[in-house]
């Protein structure tokens, strides 16, 4: 059993857990996921990995309340328990890009994931900046953790209470009009949408873009084929092969029409349990 240490909520629909897991702790690295199961008869969800403390001994989770396991998991308190906890899993973000200024752009839960990639590459040396989206200001995540370590944190939300009344991709496409030399590579993390968006600004500049296809996984376990996914022409894995990938090369839209194919589902149990988004 892995122990809850800690529980925050950030917003009516996303809350971050820190889990006492030594083995995944000592060994995970960012761009990583891990598969929970609340309890014995629960079903195995993969989550990206948000933070960790090798001496603490404690990975971060962040989740979206978005079926019938997260909502399980959202009813545990600090101090209780979950009974799997299996990772790391997925293949680890490439950051070895000393001496480069990167540029993240970070939708909801999507700042979850990104926020690791960014604070190792700022350990190494990059520069790093990050734009942060959310339909409103309490949706706008981990702004002042980003802060610790960005040069500069932009936020764009749609309704204009915090930053930029718009998306990332109208900030970004600003910032790289503005001076696109600056940036040598962008990180999207984010609903699929918005990192299809992103690549539309990036490609006519050639700015190298990675993405992260987490939004897709079902099972996180390369059996289901739920994250299959069509890369530079070929067939990929999410849960196997990334979750990181070129985002010059994803098809996005065989990926839109996969992710909505559990829409209905997704909605049939949160109503059922009680909790509508
Ligand atoms: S999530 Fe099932 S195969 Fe990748």
């Amino acid at each position: 059993m892995y122990k809850i240490v800690k529980k925050e909520v950030l917003n009516d629909l996303v809350e971050l857990m820190e889990i006492h897991a030594p083995f995944v702790a000592r060994k995970c690295e960012p761009g990583q996921f891990v598969i929970i199961r609340v309890d014995e008869d629960g079903e195995r969800v993969p989550l990206t990995i948000a933070d960790y403390d090798r001496e603490k001994e404690t990975v971060t989770i962040i989740y979206q309340v978005v079926g019938y396991s997260t909502k399980l998991l959202s009813q545990k308190q600090e101090g209780d328990s979950i009974q799997d906890f299996v990772g790391p899993l997925g293949v680890p973000a490439v950051l070895d890009k000393k001496e480069k200024k990167v540029i993240g752009v970070a939708g909801g839960v999507g700042a979850a994931p990104l926020y690791p990639q960014l604070r190792k590459l700022a350990e190494q040396g990059t520069k790093v900046e990050v734009i942060i989206g959310g339909k409103s200001a309490p949706y706008v995540l981990l702004a002042d953790r980003f802060a610790e370590f960005c040069d500069n944190v932009y936020i764009a939300t749609d309704d204009g209470s915090m930053g930029t009344k718009g998306f990332v991709t109208n900030v970004l496409q600003e910032i790289l009009d503005k001076d696109r030399d600056a940036y040598e590579e962008c990180i999207a993390i984010g609903p699929l949408i918005m990192m299809k968006n992103v690549v539309k600004v990036t490609k006519p500049f050639d700015l190298h873009t990675m993405v992260s296809l987490n939004p897709i996984m079902i099972d996180g376990t390369g059996m289901c084929g739920g994250c299959r996914v069509t890369v530079g022409g070929k067939t990929r894995f999410a849960c196997v092969d990334g979750p990181d990938f070129d985002g010059f090369e994803v098809d996005f839209d065989e990926c839109m029409t996969r992710q909505g194919y559990f829409r209905e589902e997704e909605h049939q149990c949160r109503i059922g349990l009680g909790k509508e988004a």
